[in-house]
């Protein structure tokens, strides 16, 4: 059987004997969800440029449109760290040692993880070295996936659409959040470090 019908399975069973435990202690106590804070999604990249040429042709239309892989399936924020990271081959191998192996693609990522080499993507978003920047404090913050990366689940090239690595965009949206916004907020000169 496909490992990814399985896995579908898994989590869909999983989801059901959840609800059937969890929903009625949830139903006494009542405990209010945290608030969602409304954010206004990044204003647009007035002139994104084309998808970087990858080595692999991954697409997360495919991957997060259609099979319904969460965000952190692949990319996760370790502690300590500030980035999201990119999913190791053997998150990858977990479906494709099984699934669609006569494919070329497939065949390149499975060379990939037997050699034990990453994948070297070429990155699409950036801030400049020496801007203070973290995700875990806008997720932490509540700040959604899409409001500064757009709709990631139509894409099937990932590309710059937003322009959240500017300034600008930076400033806006914490202007509109009441998010701390002077100069020393993102910026630590003379020797700013950009930690991954
Ligand atoms: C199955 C694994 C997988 C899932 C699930 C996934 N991604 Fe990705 N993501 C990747 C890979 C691989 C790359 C690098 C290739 C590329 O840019 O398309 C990437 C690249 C990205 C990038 C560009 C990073 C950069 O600056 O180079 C963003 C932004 C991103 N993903 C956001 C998301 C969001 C948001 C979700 C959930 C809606 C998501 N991804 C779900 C695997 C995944
Ligand atoms: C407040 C805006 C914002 C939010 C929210 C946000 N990102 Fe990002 N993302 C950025 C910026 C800015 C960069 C470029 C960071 C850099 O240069 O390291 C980035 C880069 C990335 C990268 C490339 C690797 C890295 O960490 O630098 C991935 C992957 C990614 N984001 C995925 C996600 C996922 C998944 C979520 C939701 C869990 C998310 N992002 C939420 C702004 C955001
Ligand atoms: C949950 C299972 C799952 C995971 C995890 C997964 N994939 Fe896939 N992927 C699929 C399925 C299913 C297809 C469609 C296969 C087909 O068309 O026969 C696919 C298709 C692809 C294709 C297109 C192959 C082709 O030429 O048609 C590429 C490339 C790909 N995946 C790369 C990746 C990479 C890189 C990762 C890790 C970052 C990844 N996949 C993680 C299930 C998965
Ligand atoms: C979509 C909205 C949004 C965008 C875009 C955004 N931020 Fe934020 N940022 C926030 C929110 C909300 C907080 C949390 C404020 C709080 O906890 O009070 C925050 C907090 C921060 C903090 C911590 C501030 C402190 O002293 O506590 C830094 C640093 C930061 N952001 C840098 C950046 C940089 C750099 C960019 C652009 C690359 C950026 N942010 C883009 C919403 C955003
Ligand atoms: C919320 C975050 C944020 C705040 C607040 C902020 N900046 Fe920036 N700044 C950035 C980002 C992100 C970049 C990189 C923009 C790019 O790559 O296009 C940048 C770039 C710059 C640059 C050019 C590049 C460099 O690092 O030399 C200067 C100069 C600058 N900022 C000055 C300021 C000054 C002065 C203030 C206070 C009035 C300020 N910034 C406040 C996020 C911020």
């Amino acid at each position: 059987m496909l490992r990814w019908i399985a896995f579908t399975g898994f989590a869909v069973l999983g989801a059901g004997m959840a609800m059937v435990t969890v929903a009625p202690v949830t139903a006494q106590q009542e405990a209010p969800p945290p608030a969602e804070r409304v954010v206004e999604p990044v204003q647009a990249n007035p002139n994104p440029p084309p998808a970087p040429n990858q080595p692999l042709p991954y697409s997360h239309q495919w991957h997060v449109g259609e099979l319904g892989l969460d965000c952190t399936t692949c990319h996760v924020n370790p502690d300590p760290g500030n980035m999201m990271t990119f999913p190791a081959t053997q998150t990858c191998m977990d479906c494709h040692s099984d699934i669609a192996i006569e494919k070329e693609p497939i065949q390149r990522l499975t060379q990939y993880h037997e050699a034990q080499e990453q994948i070297p993507w070429e990155r699409v978003y950036q801030v400049l070295p020496g801007v203070t920047w973290s995700h875990r404090t806008h997720i932490d913050a509540g700040v959604d996936c899409t409001s500064c990366h757009s709709a990631v689940s139509e894409m099937p090239q990932m590309q710059e659409v937003t322009a959240v690595t500017s300034m600008a965009s930076c400033m806006n949206c914490h202007e509109q959040q009441g998010a701390p916004n002077t100069c020393v907020t993102c910026h630590s000169w003379p020797n700013a470090g950009n930690t991954p």
